[in-house]
């Protein structure tokens, strides 16, 4: 009897210290079916999360950072962004850079600070010189999407980048220019340059050399004619006057290879003949020259992005993950197909 006392003082000491101590006392199992009630509960909650808003082309104000408007080519890829704009409803704010990089910078931080704009489309005038404003753009919640040019950047700074293989560009350059000078026993060949420090200028000489080295080509000049015109031409007469033991140019746009073309007749030889001539772009004014046999040769770079680029940023607004490069399609067009066939494909052509 006495020790049954001492049991139950126990047992009503040990509950008092567990209370005191916050412990919660052992009770029996709950029934089965409060157990499940309770997950029942917590787990309504997520559905009362609030919607994630899905955004729609209306949606967008875009922020668009041109190079400038060097030439036929740029002349189509701006017209491309501003007419699709308009066709899918999208709100563009565009901006020329007027090919000057510190336009560009300023710009871009302009973008991030305007509050209206969601998406920032770049086309760079440099490879480097990008990753503090990329990061800025990031922390400020923006889309950024390079369109044409790629930079040296890491790739979690941006959403994606859509152009052209301008490595492959230059190869086929080459290949053509082989072709064309194959029976030449001399191969000097002189190479017009885009702006030196854009991806298009670096890839495109880089995918030249790659290939040429295969049939013995040697660029003896190469410089800058800045992708226009006026300085293309300016640059093949002050090399024609130095020698005309010249068998080629690799103009890297037509623009530039058009004004070279100007020069050449003005030196009293025949472009396409004389010299021969492979361009990249494959403008109208190209096609035209192709035509008359000015020209042997253009490479075809597209400058019609405007729906991928503008479809891309709508998929990244709506957190969707893609590529971080989506090259286009591009063919390659020869003096040798004939006025028929050329006139044929001019008509068609948007640029
Ligand atoms: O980046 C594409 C290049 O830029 C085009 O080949 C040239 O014409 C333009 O200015």
């Amino acid at each position: 009897m006495k020790s049954a006392k001492f049991v139950v003082a126990t047992l009503v000491t040990l509950a008092v210290v567990a209370a005191m101590v916050g412990c919660q006392p052992v009770t029996p199992s709950a029934p089965a079916e409060q157990e499940q009630q309770q997950p029942a509960t917590q787990a309504a909650e997520p559905t009362q999360a609030p919607t994630k808003k899905v955004y729609t082309y209306r949606d967008m104000v875009v922020g668009f950072i041109q190079t400038g408007s060097e030439g036929g080519w740029r002349a189509a890829n701006t017209a491309s962004f501003r007419e699709t704009a308009a066709e899918l409803g999208i709100q563009l704010k565009f901006y020329d850079a007027q090919n000057k990089m510190e336009n560009q910078i300023a710009a871009f931080r302009q973008f991030i600070q305007d509050p209206e704009v969601n998406v920032i489309i770049l086309a760079a005038l440099e490879t480097t010189g990008w990753e503090e404003v990329l990061q800025e753009a990031k922390d400020a919640g923006k889309v950024v999407v390079l369109e044409d040019r790629r930079i040296d950047a890491p790739d979690t700074l941006y959403a994606t980048y859509i152009g052209s293989d301008f490595v492959e560009e230059g190869r086929k350059a080459a290949e053509a220019m082989c072709e064309l000078l194959k029976d030449s026993p001399k191969k000097n060949v002189v190479e017009l340059v885009g702006n030196v420090g854009s991806s298009a200028a670096k890839d495109r000489g880089q995918g030249f050399r790659e290939k040429m080295v295969e049939c013995g080509i040697e660029i003896i000049k190469s410089q800058t004619g800045n992708w226009n015109a006026t300085e293309g031409k300016a640059v093949m007469e002050a090399w024609l006057k130095e020698t005309t033991d010249i068998q080629g140019l690799f103009a890297q746009n037509d623009e530039m290879g058009l004004g070279a073309v100007e020069a050449i007749k003005e030196a009293g030889l025949v472009p396409g003949q004389d010299i021969k001539i492979v361009t990249v772009d494959a403008t109208a004014g190209a096609f035209r020259a192709l035509i008359a046999g000015e020209i042997n040769v253009t490479v075809e770079c597209n400058p019609l992005l405007a729906p991928q680029v503008y479809e891309a940023a709508l998929k990244a607004l709506n957190g969707e993950e893609m590529p971080k490069w989506i090259p286009s399609q591009e063919g390659i067009f020869y003096a040798s197909q004939g006025a028929e066939e050329l006139q044929a494909i001019l008509a068609t052509r948007k640029y």
